[in-house]
């Protein structure tokens, strides 16, 4: 039976190019999209820039633009790297559209009448110099915690804490440079709590991913907090109907860009928008792709939102890691910042496609890009096994056989087995385990290979009385090429058309697979795919440090944020982790420690300097607990030390291990602490 298929990605941010760790997101979901295409399915994948909020706003003013004219240009230019990228939307449109504003009102309105939305006055930083309110993003000053200067307003890169712009120390404004001032503002607030029945209910693995289930459970432990919806002027977006001057902050109107851009598909297409959406939609399935950093938003706002506004829920979100390049995060001074654009002027997109997809799989494990390897995998799978079938038996058939495939196969069974295979990719594929779908095809294409070099048709066709013998070997390993290129056709979908081309054949499903090609014309092979060199690996990387000169004095590294304030500091401090192995646990070198001494560090108010005995060797540790403790009451405790926690160099000395403490902080935090009997020194397991 067909399925109704709604796919959509995340809404890339209008303020700056595509680059190789959104395409990992991309990739996963076109591929997805044209294997569902593919088994006969109706599926659209709908996307839309991401045109609102401050972030956008500065851009635009720092280039001269409005921001109208920026989000033109970028939603230009990102269309152009997705179609380069053989990136099939079925409907690109932008947050920033009618169909958007229609829809963020009507379900702003519905939760209104819900009571769901609240109003309630707010203390912010203000900087009176630029006459706007600040974004979390826009302060910096100095962590109330460690004292480590140069921390965003809403969390220290230094010791993780998180804490409100108004506590940080000494802030300024990165906007004007000056001293902000606390302002008060009345903000509108989404009642998240309100739907935490539902929400607990929708958390399931029919939904979601283990790992995601896992940590809204930490959410819902630590309670549901209301969502700030609201943004005073000046702001880029949509102004909040009923109010003079309020703005809805750009996460409001952001998912609600899926709708929208469907709207606009099934305005064009006639594509009935209520089988997909309305909350008693049976049939329709709708599937959200994003990255871990933002879960909170897909798993608990959004759902609840369209739950309180009467649509129906999503069929699942599927979260993926990030991508890492040479095992570090993108950075521009590193020269591994590389936009879509960079890779497209020196490679083929398809390389990229199927290194991504070879290392993808189901969870959200961060993905790592090695160029080294990149350059190994491409070469030797696509072009030394895939391909080489293809280019090993297309000129025995086009020279001696008149471009003929034999009528009959000499080796069925060899073309059965692979056949039959072809349900367990198809599986793989829908799971998005798309690294073992590969390793399959891969292995398969070792298989054909084998097949060619045991009937070694080179040799065979000097031996007249047995040369015709060759056009079956060559008739079984182009249908076997054939079936391969079916089911790598979702992530290679251009060697699929060129090779469809080589063999002749129309637009080809996955059904075709069960059907031999037989007595049939074939086209004279040309090469399909090329190796990659060196040479243009290296150029990338130039490139990439050499678009560093340019205006673009960004970030140094590069998250998914852009820069504004997820408006819910665990965000930003409590990211999705995959499964922990034992070989991770037995990383940490988890000890037990006595306090030998514990006291008070000059100008570090939640701060206490411990020395810890670890049996014999003395370690001193700079700990956040002075809210909770006096240090005469540690003093003498047996605790649990991080020992192998790299150390770090603190304005007041170096600390050198961790003390294990549980509770959200501040006055609330206990040290963790061993039964009797454990010795200090003795590692914990
Ligand atoms: N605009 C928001 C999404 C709104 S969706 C209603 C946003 N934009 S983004 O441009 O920062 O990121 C778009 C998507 O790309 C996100 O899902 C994000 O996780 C993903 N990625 C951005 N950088 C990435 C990597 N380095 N690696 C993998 N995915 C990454 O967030
Ligand atoms: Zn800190």
């Amino acid at each position: 039976m067909a399925r109704r298929i709604l796919v959509t990605s995340a809404l890339p941010y209008a303020n700056g190019p595509i680059h190789l760790g959104h395409l990992v997101e991309y990739i996963q979901t076109d591929i997805w999209a044209r294997f569902q295409r593919l088994r006969g399915h109706e599926c659209y994948y709908v996307c839309a820039d991401d045109a609102h909020g401050t972030p956008i706003m500065l851009k635009a003013r720092e280039l001269g633009l409005a921001p109208e004219q920026l989000i033109e240009q970028m939603a230009a230019a990102h269309q152009r790297d997705f179609a380069d990228f053989l990136i099939d939307f079925d409907c690109y449109h932008s947050t920033h559209s009618a169909e958007n504003r229609h829809f963020a009102e009507l379900i702003y309105q519905r939760l209104c009448e819900g009571g769901h939305i609240e109003r309630r006055t707010i203390e912010q930083l203000y900087d009176p110099q630029e006459g706007m309110f600040l974004p979390d993003r826009y302060i910096k000053g100095t962590c109330p915690r460690c004292a480590a200067a140069d921390q965003y307003g809403d969390s220290c890169e230094v010791c993780g804490a998180t804490y409100t712009p108004v506590e940080l120390r000494d802030a300024i404004s990165v906007i004007s440079g000056e001293r902000p001032v606390v302002r008060e503002s009345e903000h509108y607030f989404f009642r998240l709590a309100d739907f935490e029945p539902m929400l607990r209910e929708w958390t399931s693995p029919e939904h979601l991913q283990a790992e995601v289930v896992n940590k809204l459970n930490e959410w819902f432990e630590a309670g549901l907090r209301d969502w700030d919806i609201s943004r005073d002027p000046p702001y880029f977006g949509f102004r909040i109907p009923g109010t003079e001057e309020k703005y809805f902050y750009v996460w409001l109107d952001a998912p609600i860009g899926y709708m929208a851009s469907f709207r606009k598909l099934a305005d064009e297409r006639g594509i009935d928008f209520d089988a997909f959406w309305d909350a008693s939609a049976a049939e329709g399935e709708l599937y959200h792709f994003i990255g871990k950093d933002i879960a909170y938003f897909h798993t608990l706002f959004w759902p609840a939102m369209l739950h309180g506004a009467g649509f129906r829920t999503p069929s699942a979100v599927f979260c993926h890691g990030f991508m890492t390049i040479d095992g570090q995060k993108m950075s521009k001074s590193r020269g591994t910042f590389i936009t879509a654009r960079t890779y497209l002027e020196h490679l083929d997109p398809e390389y990229l496609r199927y290194y991504i997809a070879a290392k993808l799989g189901p969870g959200v494990e961060d993905i790592d890009l090695s160029f080294d390897d990149f350059m190994q995998r491409v070469n030797s799978d696509v072009v030394g096994k895939l391909v080489n079938i293809a280019s090993r038996c297309a000129g025995f058939i086009t020279k001696r056989f008149d471009g003929r495939l034999a009528p009959s196969l000499p080796e069925p069974t060899l073309y059965r087995e692979f056949a039959a295979k072809s349900e367990r990719i198809a599986e793989l594929y829908e799971g998005r385990d798309y690294c073992r779908a590969l390793r399959e095809i891969m292995a398969m294409a070792d298989q054909a290979n084998q097949y060619i070099d045991a009937e070694k048709p080179w040799e065979v066709i000097k031996d007249s009385e047995r040369a015709a013998e060759v056009q079956g070997v060559c008739t079984v390993g182009l249908n076997l090429f054939r079936v391969l290129i079916v089911m790598i056709k979702p992530v290679m979908p251009r060697l699929a058309a060129d090779s469809e081309a080589f063999l002749n054949l129309p637009e080809q499903s996955w059904s075709d697979i069960q059907q031999p090609l037989l007595d049939h014309p074939i086209e004279r092979f040309k090469p399909l795919k090329t190796r990659i060199d060196q040479q243009q690996v290296e150029a990338i990387m130039e490139a990439s440090k050499q678009n560093l000169s340019g205006s673009d004095s960004g970030s140094e590294t590069v998250s998914g944020q852009a820069g504004e304030d997820p408006s819910d500091g665990r965000l930003a401090a409590d990211p999705i982790e995959p499964e922990c192995t034992i070989e991770d646990f037995s990383r940490l070198d988890l000890r037990i420690a006595r306090v030998a001494k514990a006291e008070l560090v000059e100008g570090a108010d939640k701060l206490l300097r411990l020395e810890l005995d670890l049996g014999g060797e003395t370690r001193q540790v700079f700990a956040g607990v002075r809210q909770a403790y006096e240090p005469e009451q540690l003093i003498g405790k047996h605790v649990v030390c991080l020992a192998n926690l790299k150390p770090r160099k603190m304005r007041f000395g170096t600390s050198e291990g961790m003390v294990l403490c549980a509770g959200p902080g501040g006055d609330q935090l206990w040290v963790v602490g061993p039964e009797q009997g454990a010795e200090p020194g003795m590692r914990v397991k």
